[in-house]
Parts: structure tokens; C-alpha cells; sequence
């Protein structure tokens, strides 16, 4: 009986070797040995054993990657070693000013570098204590980051066991490396998520199937699919994982990074095919060149190079600043450019009113994508190009930001393409405000597109939050007649709805408790939703909570509205026109009978640490999106300016601050990191 026991447990453990050896020959060399069917018969095998011998399941077996419950939040994790950061260069001429200064320190002639493809990603520390993965967290703010072990669990080429795999070597090699991995009691290697750019357009697919918003570019995507609070959302993401460098390791003795890349690539991890080590810095630049050149070709998005001192000891001589190690530089690749012709410039009209040119193109591949249209931004832009329809132009793209004309290459026509002198939309009047206004405006307020750009802006999720009404919703029930004003959505049925193309009874009905739910919001949502010219989110906060009920807002007086210092002479105009209108009060007043909840529910601020503190945000927060950052302060009763001066009580510090850091320490203003301000505000 006892030997069965025996055997079973045995088994078991050899299925989950040959089943790590398989998923790292398959997800980290992208050379599988057995085709998928043989690899599902084994899954199957070890699952079938350990559900009938549960005693026996452990962490680090393969069928335990998705297994953690949803969680609400991430706890915090202090780093061992602090996780910095890069400094920049955009230059040949940096790079050799970086090799100038790093030469100055060391007596060596040869400084051996290693160079590597800057994945655009999101960093992770992975913490192995005798072999098993057992936390893995962000970057954060350098010093702390978040528990996201359960989500990192489901990227499939992390090993959640380091086994020792012989024959394997990056390209470059490297002296052998023979440390037994016994003795590798705790190894922390730090790395980059990233979402391949196939599977980054695969997710868009399905998000734009399900009526969801899409992700703007890899990097965000492989950012909202690691902080989901559901481990099995992002096992659904197909995550990749890439090993650049190590927190605290011991039991290893490596002299170079090029043995560490080595040692990782037979741990199990998946390192880059693409690095070079490189014996002079001119060899350096011509990879940098290399891979800008092939940057295309690899299947995931890359943002520069990364460029380090190879040996260990050297760089330990070179040191640190208290940001970024001094040995290694990130080299930026400039924006994208290519060719095209300039095939029309389509007119837009916002919300405001506002009249904005886009450029239609004739199509071109820029880094892999079509590209269609760019923007122009305003009609003092197109005369600063002297752009007109059929020139030949050069386009850039930057990251994810919308394609920009940056140059005509070919002039094809005459002069430069003039504002419209009246509304595309309703054929009325258009305007510049003042004579250094940039924008021109329809001054039509019934004008049927400032109309649909308001309706979906009021819908939108920053406004009423009305999910699954989107763009598409709000232009079909425009054509249907079924919306005059915002007060309609109220009204809307459930045989409205199915009027609309792909509604079926579960997407009606779900759209119509939307709507009834949007009714719960505060009035701050109400005032933003509103869109009153001006008003953004911070100042409706501002101002639901000074007049706590719409029809206070309404009456409000020049004098109450101007002694809120945050609302300035021409919010106070802009408010007091907005509320003069006899069809914008009866709206309201039938939002109200609708059942729209037009009070901000009370707060207590008498506890209130923050109350009528002012604080500055820098620097990216990596556990709280800058919006929610400064709600948060706004609704405990604090407020925020974007400058730093002797009047501010806190500067928040997120990851790369600007100068209002410096600026901050200068003035002796206290500073909070991420951490201590979320204690502050969670107290
Ligand atoms: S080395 C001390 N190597 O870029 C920092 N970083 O902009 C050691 N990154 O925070 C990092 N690819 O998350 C290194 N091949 C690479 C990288 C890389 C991407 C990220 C990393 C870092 C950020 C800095």
C-alpha cells in the first residue's frame, strides 16, 4: 500500500518534470519537441493523479498556474535591493559622451559591453527560494512594489521550479557555467512583462468584440492585464516574460552579465535572442543600428536599446546614482516616420463647438500598421506646413500617439488649405473668439454634431459611467429620433432599444440598468457630464461639494462662485452662461423628475488629514492612476495645484519625478512616496 503511495507521488513528480521541460522548450526556446496532442495527454495524466490524490498537489506543479482566488487589492512589497531605473540617451553623440564619462573612472582600455532590445514592457522581480517561485512583484516606486504573485503564476514561461536545463545557450555563449542549482537557496531575477505584438491584436480583437475599450499600445496591455484582481483574466492575456537583470541572488558566482543572461537561459527562463556583446563602443553603436533597422521584424514592440558594462566588477567601480545604475544607458529610438500623400482633410466638430482638421491618407505602413489618418491639430498648423490637399508629406508616429504631419516632402498643390467659414455640421457661423485663438467654433448651441459629441461624452465613463452606451448606441438612436436632449436617455425603453442593430433581449435589458444605475451617480458625475465649457472633473468635485445640490449651483451668484479659489473668472462666466439658458434649466429640472440624483452626498471632513491641504503629484504612480490619486484629495478635502511653491503642504512622489521633486526638497516641502500617501489618505 505504501509502496502504491510511493509510486503515485513518483509519477506524479516525473509527469511534472517532463511537462517543465516541455513548456520551457515550447515557451521559452520556441522549439517544441512533442506536438500538442502528446503535451495535452500529459497535462491530462498529472491532473487526472493529483485529483485523485490530492495530498500530493503543490504549488509549483504546472496545473497550479491558475489558482489563486480574486483578490481586491495588492499588498505591498518591499524591494531587498532597490529596483532602479535607466537613464536616457537619444543621441549617437550621447552614447558617446555616456562611454566618455564611464572611461574616466577605469584604468581598463577594453570596457566589454553587452547591448539588448529595450522591451517596452512592465518590470517584475521574480523571488525563488530553493527553486520555487514564490513572490513576484511590480517595480512601483523603486523601494516598493505590489504582490502580483498569483498573476505572474500564469505567464507561461515562468518557471514556477528552476530545473536545470543542459545544452541550451544564448548566441553569444559564455564560459561554462557550473554552479549545481542546489545551491541556489534565493535568486531574484528581475525581468519585463510584455504581450507579443500578435497576441497584443488578438486581445484588441476580442476587447472590441465584447464592446470593451481597447488597449492604446502593448505596454498598457501587458500593465492592465498584470494588476487585474482575477488571475484568471490575465492567464487569458498570453503574458511573456523576459530575464535583464537580478535583485539578491546567492549561491551563484558570476562575473559577467552576459553568464547571468546564460545561467537564466538554463534555469528555465526565456532571455532574448537579440543581444550582442560587444568589445568597443564602436561595435556598440553599429548593433544599436542594427536592431533600430530590424526593430520590425521581432515579435514583440521595442522602445530602444539597453546598453551595460558586462563585467561585474567593472561596473561596481562605475557605480550608481541613487536612480539608475551609472554602468548601463537606455538608448531611445527616434519616432517613426513615412511617406505618404495628403488624400483629404476631414472637418470635425466637438462638443464645444470646436472645429478641428484631420488628414486623410492614402494608406501606409508605418511599424507594422496601416495608417490612414493623422492629425493636423488646428488650421494655424496647416498654415505653418503650408499643407494643402495632394502633397506629398512625412508622418510620424511616437509610441501609441495618433500619426502627426511633420514635413511636406513633395509640394503638389497651391497655398495651404483654408478654415471652413461655416459649420460642416449645421452650415452656421464659425468664430475665433479672440484674435490669438487658435480654434475656430460653430456658434450654433442646437448644432447636431456638438450635440452627439455631447451625448457621448455624458455617457461617457469618466461622466455618467453608462456601460455599453457608446458611440455606436448614441449615433443609431440619434438617426432612430430618439434623443433630444440628455433627458431622453431617461426615457428610453426597452422596445427603443431593440430597435438597434445586434441588440438581443440580454444586451437591452442590460443597457437599461445601466441607465438606472447612472441615476445613483454624485453630483460632481452630473456637473462634469453636463459639459459645461470649462468645467473638467477636478472642478466639478470642487463645485458639487461647495453647493451640494444642483439648484444651489444654479443660483449660484458671480460673488459665491468667484471666492472659490480654485474657479477662476472665466469658469465663473462660463458656469453663469451655461445656467442663463432657459432649455439647459428645463432639461435639468427633467432630469430631476427622471429621477437623476442631483446631490453630493455629504462628507465628513472634520478628520480629514487632508483637509484644505494642497498637494503636488510628480512622477508615474504605479498602484493608482493620477485621476484617482487626486479625487481621492479632492473628496477628503484637500486640493491640488501643479506647482510646487512655498504654499504647498505635500509634493507625492511617483516613479522618474520631474523638478518639482527637486523643487520640493529645495523648499523643504513635505514629501510623501507612493506608499505614505496611500497610508495618509487610507486613514
Ligand atoms: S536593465 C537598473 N534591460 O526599462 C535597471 N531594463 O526605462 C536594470 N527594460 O526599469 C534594468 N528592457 O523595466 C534592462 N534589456 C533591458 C530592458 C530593461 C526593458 C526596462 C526596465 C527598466 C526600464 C527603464
Amino acid at each position: 500500500m505504501q509502496e502504491d503511495i510511493n509510486n503515485i507521488a513518483k509519477q506524479i513528480e516525473e509527469l511534472r518534470n517532463q511537462i517543465r521541460q516541455h513548456d520551457y522548450f515550447y515557451y521559452c526556446l520556441d522549439d517544441p519537441k512533442i506536438s500538442d496532442f502528446d503535451y495535452d495527454n500529459l497535462f491530462k495524466q498529472l491532473q487526472a493523479l493529483e485529483n485523485s490524490n490530492p495530498q500530493f498537489i503543490t504549488q509549483d506543479s504546472p496545473t497550479q498556474r491558475v489558482s489563486g482566488s480574486v483578490s481586491s487589492t495588492f499588498n505591498q512589497v518591499k524591494h531587498k535591493v532597490p529596483m532602479l531605473s535607466l537613464d536616457n540617451s537619444y543621441s549617437t553623440d550621447d552614447i558617446l559622451q555616456w562611454y566618455a564619462r564611464i572611461k574616466k573612472n577605469i584604468s581598463d582600455d577594453d570596457i566589454e559591453f553587452i547591448v539588448e532590445p529595450k522591451i517596452d514592457g512592465l518590470s517584475a522581480s521574480l523571488t525563488y527560494i530553493n527553486n520555487l517561485f514564490v513572490i513576484g512583484c511590480t517595480r512601483g516606486d523603486g523601494e516598493y512594489g505590489e504582490d502580483i504573485t498569483e498573476n505572474l503564476k500564469t505567464v507561461k514561461n515562468i518557471p514556477l521550479k528552476l530545473i536545470y536545463n543542459q545544452g541550451y545557450s544564448p548566441k553569444f555563449g559564455s564560459q561554462d557555467i557550473n554552479t549545481p542549482l542546489e545551491e541556489l537557496t534565493v535568486c531574484e531575477v528581475r525581468g519585463e512583462v510584455y504581450i507579443n505584438k500578435k497576441d497584443f491584436q488578438m486581445l484588441n480583437d476580442n476587447l472590441v468584440d465584447a464592446e470593451m475599450q481597447k488597449f492604446a499600445n502593448p505596454r498598457n496591455a501587458a500593465a492592465g492585464s498584470l494588476r487585474q484582481k482575477n488571475p484568471k483574466v490575465t492567464a487569458e492575456r498570453k503574458l511573456s516574460f523576459f530575464v535583464h537583470s537580478f535583485g539578491q541572488v546567492s549561491g551563484i558566482e558570476l562575473n559577467k552579465h552576459s553568464q547571468f543572461i546564460d545561467f537564466c537561459s538554463k534555469i528555465g527562463f526565456a532571455v532574448q535572442k537579440d543581444i550582442k556583446v560587444c568589445k568597443s563602443i564602436d561595435q556598440v553603436l553599429d548593433f544599436i543600428k542594427y536592431l533600430q533597422e530590424n526593430r520590425d521584424k521581432l515579435a514583440y514592440e521595442i522602445d530602444g536599446v539597453v546598453v551595460k558594462v558586462n563585467d561585474y566588477k567593472t561596473q561596481k567601480i562605475i557605480g550608481y546614482t541613487n536612480k539608475s545604475p551609472k554602468w548601463a544607458m537606455a538608448y531611445k529610438f527616434p519616432a517613426r516616420q513615412a511617406q505618404t500623400k495628403l488624400l483629404s482633410i476631414k472637418l470635425q466638430v466637438g462638443r464645444t463647438g470646436v472645429i478641428t482638421p484631420a488628414a486623410s491618407l492614402e494608406p501606409v505602413s508605418l511599424s507594422g500598421v496601416t495608417i490612414s489618418n493623422a492629425t493636423l491639430h488646428n488650421f494655424d498648423e496647416i498654415e505653418r506646413l503650408n499643407l494643402n490637399v495632394g502633397d506629398d508629406i512625412i508622418i510620424e508616429r511616437a509610441g501609441d500617439v495618433i500619426p502627426k504631419v511633420v514635413k511636406i516632402i513633395n509640394k503638389n498643390s497651391q497655398g495651404h488649405f483654408l478654415p471652413p467659414l461655416h459649420c460642416p455640421s449645421c452650415n452656421s457661423r464659425i468664430v475665433k473668439e479672440t484674435e490669438e485663438d487658435v480654434y475656430y467654433r460653430c456658434v450654433n448651441p442646437s448644432c447636431p454634431a456638438q450635440f452627439q459629441r455631447s451625448l457621448v461624452h455624458f455617457v461617457s465613463r469618466d461622466a455618467m459611467n453608462i456601460d455599453g452606451f457608446g458611440e455606436v448606441v448614441v449615433d443609431q438612436l440619434l438617426k432612430l429620433n430618439k434623443l433630444h436632449t440628455f433627458a431622453d436617455i431617461y426615457k428610453l425603453t426597452f422596445d427603443d432599444l431593440m430597435m438597434l442593430d445586434l441588440f438581443k433581449e440580454k444586451k437591452a435589458n442590460n443597457l437599461i440598468q445601466s441607465i438606472i444605475k447612472s441615476k445613483q451617480n454624485p453630483l460632481n458625475k452630473l456637473i462634469f457630464a453636463l459639459g459645461i465649457r470649462h468645467i473638467g472633473e477636478k472642478s466639478a468635485v470642487i463645485l458639487a461639494d461647495k453647493f451640494t445640490n444642483i439648484d444651489n449651483l444654479i443660483n449660484a451668484t458671480q460673488e459665491q462662485l468667484l471666492s472659490i479659489n480654485e474657479i477662476g473668472p472665466i469658469l465663473v462666466q462660463s458656469i453663469l452662461d451655461y445656467f442663463s439658458n432657459e432649455e439647459t434649466l428645463s432639461m435639468i429640472k427633467e432630469l430631476k423628475l427622471l429621477g437623476v440624483n442631483a446631490i453630493e452626498p455629504e462628507k465628513d471632513k472634520s478628520f480629514s488629514p487632508l483637509a484644505d491641504k494642497t498637494f503636488v503629484l510628480t512622477g508615474e504612480l504605479s498602484t493608482i492612476t493620477r485621476k484617482d490619486a487626486e479625487n481621492y484629495i479632492l473628496s477628503l478635502g484637500g486640493k491640488t495645484t501643479s506647482a510646487v511653491s512655498k504654499k504647498t503642504d505635500f509634493v507625492v512622489v511617483g516613479n522618474e519625478p520631474g523638478s518639482k521633486y527637486q523643487k520640493a526638497i529645495n523648499l523643504g516641502i513635505k514629501i510623501l512616496n507612493e506608499k505614505e500617501f496611500k497610508e495618509l489618505i487610507n486613514k
